[in-house]
């Protein structure tokens, strides 16, 4: 904000009081009669207590590297935005619902979150976290800043720099049967290459079901979540994630919202009024949002038909994975049930 005073006589000696309130010297120019305080609204947050002098000095312009008294009594009240570093990651895991998770939680009030993924842990890591939180939304005290990029989970590197960033981050990962996991991903890349060879052909060494998995192929490499989940125990405990059942969030996703919420902290705001089911396109979709006040479905890309794949290559991938389910399960204390 920027408080305009034209006249030169401000530049003179000015008389000031001290603030009862901010305890420091405030300038006060005579209004219409009224004594008036002048306090600078805004500032650079950037600021520390060393950097503010105590002067009778007006400053007008705010953005200067000036004091801003005013700004650190709103800030302590909690009504200046400011950009955070995330308190809380949807780390993954691709292509198991979590957009539809970021959506679904961005509905509290008390949530903010970047919308696109800043691929920051696995691609951009060098530019710093200045960088990382610049591109996250602002926010006033007591809101949780959010982000979510699926490739963290799979990354190898991804854990310690969170870690590093601040190792009482929250995790959060939705999980999905594998399989269909593997499908969808699968879908989503053919969407963009037309030409793509068939499933099957991409998911076993010889082209088909009665070959061996290709675990080298990403759809399939991917759903061995344990793995990947093992990365993460070596520096994050159990009690830092919370693991959401994708098959759960499209079933009920109220109650899937209730789990997060409480694992944030936060009170339950979002419940089942928020949602609606759509049986055309076949998902709950949301009443409303922050962006939109009328009723809508996650886009296009989200809840698309899969193709058709043989059941032979479906049985021999459930067989394939099950003992990484089971070690996922055991790891999480979660039976998600996966056939
Ligand atoms: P499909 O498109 O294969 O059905 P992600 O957001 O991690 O990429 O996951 C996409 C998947 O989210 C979709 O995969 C879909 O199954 C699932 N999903 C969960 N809830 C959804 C919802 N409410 N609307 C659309 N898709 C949803």
């Amino acid at each position: 904000m920027f408080i305009k005073i034209k006249s030169k006589a401000f530049n003179n000696a000015i008389p000031t009081e001290v603030s009862p309130i901010l305890g420091i010297k405030v300038p006060q120019i005579n209004i219409l009669g009224s004594i008036v305080r002048i306090v600078p609204l805004t500032g650079d947050s950037t600021l520390t207590a060393q950097d503010e002098p105590i002067s009778n000095t007006i400053h007008l312009n705010m953005n200067t590297r000036q004091v801003a008294p005013k700004y650190r009594f709103l800030r302590q009240q909690g009504l200046r935005p400011s950009r955070h570093l995330p308190d809380a990651l949807i780390i993954g895991v691709k292509k198991s619902g979590t957009r539809a998770l970021l959506e679904f939680i961005r509905l509290h009030p008390g949530v903010r979150a970047a919308g696109c993924e800043v691929h920051f842990f696995d691609r951009h890591y060098n530019k710093g976290l200045a960088w990382y939180r610049q591109h996250m939304p602002p926010t006033i005290e007591g809101q949780i800043t959010m982000e979510k990029t699926p490739s963290y989970f799979i990354t190898r590197e991804a854990p310690r720099r969170v870690f590093q960033m601040n190792p009482s981050t929250k995790l959060l990962v939705v999980v999905r049967d594998p399989v269909t996991r593997a499908i969808s991903d699968y879908t989503q890349a053919k969407s963009k290459k037309h030409d793509m060879k068939r499933f099957e052909e991409l998911a076993f060494t010889n082209g088909s079901a009665g070959g061996v998995v290709d675990t080298n192929w990403g759809p399939v490499k991917i759903g061995v979540y344990s793995k990947y989940l093992e990365h993460w125990l070596e520096l994050f405990p159990m009690s830092q994630l919370l693991f959401i059942s994708g098959e759960r969030l499209v079933a009920d996703p109220a109650m899937e919202i209730a789990r997060v919420q409480d694992f944030l902290g936060l009170k339950r705001v979002v419940d089942e009024k928020y949602f609606y089911f759509n049986s055309t396109k076949g998902f709950p979709c949301l009443l409303k949002s922050e962006e939109r006040s009328s009723p809508h479905c996650l886009g296009k890309t989200k809840g698309r038909n899969h193709p058709h794949i043989d059941e032979s290559a479906i049985d021999r991938l459930r067989k394939f994975y099950r003992p990484f389910n089971q070690k996922f399960y055991h790891l999480t204390g979660i039976n998600f049930e996966w056939p």
